[in-house]
């Protein structure tokens, strides 16, 4: 058996702003003119950084509203799990962007932190959501980004669920919504994607793959981009 990527459920992890610029592609220009909502974020630091810069960004998990020292006790045991996950596969990864497992932990690190305190100090940006279903208005987002959750964990999230879920996410963007990666943990690309994306244009929606400059897991360079209009 090729080495994969253990994890167990699903990863109460995060990214840095500077991660999500490269998988998202987001340029000044983009993140200055719209406001953006970060679903599923776990512990991302992007919505506090963002605001930090004054771009307006909600965030969204399904384990938002826990109190404070339980999400800091489940990042830190998160955090705990990276490196024997890292090691074990270091084989399917590419190294350019990160160089080394130290540099991976010092991003995790950063983002979970900027995520607690932020969390801690403005609840009011992270709102409880468990997909497919959103407690948000319809186009209350310009943009919806959505880093390594669909596709990533097809291996326990079925295609109607993927489907209902980019729909909802649809249904609260006002522009367009971002979704990154479009590989498993398996390393290789979703399946039913031409399936998926067939049903999305026949919806009225208009879906494009574009390649990004960042990878972590190998094949991980594209991302998707689905535009209302
Ligand atoms: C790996 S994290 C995503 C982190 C972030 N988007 C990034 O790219 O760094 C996956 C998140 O999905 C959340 N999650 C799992 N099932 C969910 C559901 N049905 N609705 C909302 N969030 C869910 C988990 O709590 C976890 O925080």
């Amino acid at each position: 058996m090729p080495p994969k990527y253990q994890v167990k459920d699903f990863a109460f992890i995060g990214r840095t702003f500077t991660e999500y610029c490269e998988i998202f592609k987001l340029s000044k220009n983009l993140l200055n003119n719209n406001s953006f909502l970060d679903c599923p974020s776990g512990a991302s630091s992007f919505t506090a950084e963002s605001n930090k810069n004054n771009i307006v960004a909600t965030a969204c998990d399904c384990e938002y509203s826990k109190p404070f020292f339980e999400i800091e006790k489940k990042c830190q045991n998160e955090f705990k799990k990276i490196k024997p996950a890292l090691s074990n596969a270091e084989k399917i990864f590419d190294w350019t962007f990160y160089q080394n497992i130290e540099n991976v932990l010092t991003y995790r690190k950063k983002a979970y932190q900027g995520y607690l305190l932020d969390y801690n100090k403005y609840p009011d940006r992270y709102i409880k959501g468990i997909l497919p279903h959103l407690n948000f208005q319809n186009e209350q987002f310009d943009i919806v980004l959505s880093g390594h959750f669909l596709f990533l964990y097809a291996d326990r999230l079925s295609l109607p669920f993927h489907l209902m879920t980019i729909l909802e996410l649809l249904r609260v963007a006002k522009k367009e919504i971002r979704i990154y990666p479009l590989i498993g943990l398996d390393g290789k690309k979703y399946k039913d994607i031409n399936k998926l994306l067939n049903k999305i244009k026949i919806l009225g929606f208009f879906p494009l793959i574009k390649k990004t400059n960042f990878q972590f897991l190998k094949n991980s360079n594209e991302l998707l981009i689905i535009k209302k209009y």
